[in-house]
This record gives C-alpha cells, structure tokens and sequence, in this order.
C-alpha cells in the first residue's frame, strides 16, 4: 500500500496499537508469573553492556547518551540472566521515557558493604515529584501515555526474589537515580 492510500493511515494505527496490546499483554503477563530464578554466575558488567547497546536504537532513548561506568573485574554474581536483562532495559527505558528532550544516562556498577554489587542507574530527566515516590512501584501507576505502569512493580518483583533491594532518589526537574543492590553470594533462592 503507497502513502497516499486513503486506507493508508488506518493500517498504521492498527499495526502501532496492535504493538501496544502486545506489550501490554507481555507486560501483565510477565507480572502474573515472574518464574522462580533460575541462577547462574553472571558478569553484570558485560550484561549491562549488552543491555545499553540494545536499549540505545529504542526510540524513548532518542538524544540520550547513554556512558557506563563499570568497575573492572566487578564480582560475578549469582542471578537470573534473562530477568536481569529486563530489570535493566526497563530502568533504562524509564530514563529514556524521562528525557523526551534528550540528556544523559549512567549506569554504573560496584561493589559496596556487605558482600553486595550496586548498579546504578543515574538520569537528568525530569524527576519524580517526592509525593509520587511511593506509588510509583505499584502495578499499573504510570504517568506516560503509553506506559503501561507495570516496569518497576516487576522490577521490584524479580529485585525481591534475588534477594536484592531497589531504591530511587530523585530531584524534580534534575533527576533520579535508581540503586539495585545485589548479593554477591546466596543460598539456594
Ligand atoms: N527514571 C525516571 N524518571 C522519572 N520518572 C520515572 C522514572 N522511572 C519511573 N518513573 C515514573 O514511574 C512511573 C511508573 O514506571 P513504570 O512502572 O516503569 O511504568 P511505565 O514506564 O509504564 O509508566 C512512570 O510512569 C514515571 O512517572
Ligand atoms: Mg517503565
């Protein structure tokens, strides 16, 4: 069908919202049934990589650089691959969603106290008003018109299942910076 077909502008709307009942249906499902981790030694640090090269054709990262700031020879950590890739695309994702108008992400990785690796995930979006903070984590809560609201309640989720802790700190107009801490060691999960 050329450009020009009268019938030309429907097809696209079905075919862009056909896209979004695909990943809202994924979305819920994947909320529905976060499996039980299936645990492997991962290198966070060549996973991050992977991730931000992945996430960088998305359109939500239009204009946004993405850097890395990644600690050399980082700890392998006992994780989910697969979940931990989607934590990561939808935090980064979020960033993205967060600057329309393009700005910077870091995502950086450490270890810190307590035997635990930190990977960060820092934006200068537009930030999240101190009165949303805590409803941001809940299934369906989302300000974005077509989000779906159900990224950071799997995050937080699968974060959960690994044993590990998300926190967000934010200044509104600034930005936020999303911390997932993660046991190096764990037992059977
Ligand atoms: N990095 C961020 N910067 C600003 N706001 C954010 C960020 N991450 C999440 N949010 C806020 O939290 C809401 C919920 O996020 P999420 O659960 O991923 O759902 P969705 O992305 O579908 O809206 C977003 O709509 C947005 O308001
Ligand atoms: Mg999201």
């Amino acid at each position: 069908m050329t450009e020009d077909d009268p019938n030309y502008r429907y097809i696209h709307e079905i075919k862009r919202e056909s896209k979004r009942c695909k990943k809202i249906v994924q979305d819920l499902l994947s909320y529905a049934r976060t499996p039980r981790p299936s645990l492997e030694l991962i290198d966070l640090n060549q996973l991050l990589a992977q991730i931000a090269d992945f996430a960088a054709n998305h359109t939500d990262m239009r204009n946004v650089i993405i850097d890395t700031d990644f600690t050399p020879g980082l700890p392998h950590v006992m994780l989910d691959g697969d979940q931990m890739r989607q934590v990561a695309i939808n935090l980064i994702l979020n960033a993205g969603g967060a600057m329309p108008d393009g700005g910077r992400l870091i995502i950086r990785t450490e270890t810190v106290e307590g035997g635990r690796v930190e990977v960060s995930f820092i934006d200068t979006g537009c930030g999240i008003p101190q009165e949303s903070i805590e409803k941001i984590f809940e299934p369906f809560y989302t300000t974005r018109e077509r989000g779906t609201g159900l990224g950071l309640a799997i995050t937080r989720q699968i974060i959960e299942q690994h044993h590990g802790e998300i926190a967000i700190e934010s200044a509104p107009g600034q930005g936020t910076t999303v911390r997932v801490t993660l046991p190096i060691e764990h037992e059977e999960l």
